[in-house]
């Protein structure tokens, strides 16, 4: 869990945004829901590297320089998190990673860096598992634990061998703040939702699929789809990295930002992804197998009007025996499986449940 620069400020990125960043994270109460890692995405660097070949923070952005940021962050109890990629240049036009990968794996080692995310722009011809296992031995041998963050958008299936290679892989293109729009090199969450429906068995502890970082709180979503993408990428078990302007965000995205109980679904130790286990015109069921026993089953609008959503939980055929349902958002208990349900479910947004065994 974290947050990343690049959804809201793209190559706008510089010291002064990150330190504030940090403090509103604390500040909001993200740092102690688990948002740990602060994530500097892509145009953190120079044009060029430097004679000797290294990689130099741009000092116009980033005066104090890397280390100095890596400890601040540290001493304000978050993780640090770089990008680069495994090209020749990032997406952004800026010095890639081939060619350098041992030599740029000491660097992040001597900044403090806990977490690299690693593109895939400009790659040539470069063979994919090759090329991330490079830099995956190029961090073991620099020394300094990092978390690995495969991102080449799922074009080679990474989920069938990224295992062993990265702790996460992009399992798409870009995410961007709409509901299911497309765009050249991005889509809306639902479409990006709709892709990860098959890919659960892949997934688990220290091995996750990344369907990208949330939109939740931005522009272009409505507060009941930044519900409802939350709930969704928590039923996914997906890495929860933020990537909103958290300075400016309302009390309600950071509500959902925060809450603990939906967060402790995406968390749970089990560490199954969910899955779709119902798809009709409309309305849509995702569920997720607990580590008590018990589910998490989110029923979705996907229709532009109200839905009047009839609950009968013997439908629910991976159930067995009885439950106490939990409602996540409304923060009620409302009985146990053996009764009917009936809720108003608005255009685009969720219930949450959290089932758990009647024992
Ligand atoms: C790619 C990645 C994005 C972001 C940009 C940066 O598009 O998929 O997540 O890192 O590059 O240029």
């Amino acid at each position: 869990m974290g947050w990343n620069t690049w959804n809201t400020f793209g190559t706008k990125i510089n010291e002064k945004l990150i330190k504030e960043t940090a403090e509103a994270m604390i500040a909001s109460g993200m740092r102690d829901a688990g948002y740990k890692y602060i994530v500097l995405d892509d145009a953190w660097m120079t044009r060029k590297r430097d004679p000797n070949g290294n990689l130099i923070a741009d000092p116009r952005k980033f005066p104090s320089g890397m280390k100095a940021l890596g400890d601040f962050l540290h001493e304000k109890g978050f993780k640090f998190g770089i990008y680069n990629c495994a090209g020749t240049k990032t997406c952004a036009g800026y010095p890639g990673g081939r060619g350098h990968e041992y030599q740029d794996a000491r660097t992040y080692a001597s900044w403090g860096v806990d977490y690299l995310k690693y593109d895939w722009c400009n790659h040539g011809t470069a063979d994919p598992q090759e090329t991330y296992k490079t830099m995956r031995d190029a961090l073991h041998a620099a020394g300094r634990p990092v978390v690995f963050s495969l991102c080449e958008w799922g074009n080679n299936k990474p989920w069938e061998w990224a295992q062993d290679v990265g702790h996460l892989w992009r399992t798409t293109g870009d995410i961007s703040d709409c509901w299911d729009c497309k765009k050249k090199y991005s889509m809306g969450f639902k479409i990006i939702l709709d892709s990860q429906a098959g890919l659960e068995e892949y997934a688990g502890p220290d091995h996750w699929n990344d369907p990208d970082m949330m939109e939740v709180g931005n522009r272009g979503l409505t507060l009941a789809e930044s519900r409802a993408h939350f709930s969704l990428w928590c039923i996914l078990a997906a890495p929860l990295m933020a990537g909103n302007d958290v300075r400016k965000m309302s009390d309600e995205v950071r509500d959902i930002l925060t809450d603990k109980e939906v967060i402790a679904i995406d968390q749970d130790p089990l560490g199954r992804q969910g899955y779709r286990f119902m798809e009709h015109p409309g309305k849509e069921i995702w569920v997720k197998e607990l580590s008590d026993g018990g589910w998490a089953v989110c029923f979705l609008n996907t229709g532009d009007d109200v839905l009047t959503m009839r609950i009968n939980w013997l439908h629910l055929s991976f159930l067995s025996g009885t439950y106490e349902i939990r409602d996540l958002w409304q923060k009620k208990d409302i009985g146990t499986t053996k009764n009917n349900f009936t809720a108003d479910i608005a255009s685009h947004d969720v219930l949450l449940f959290k089932l758990t065994p009647v024992k």
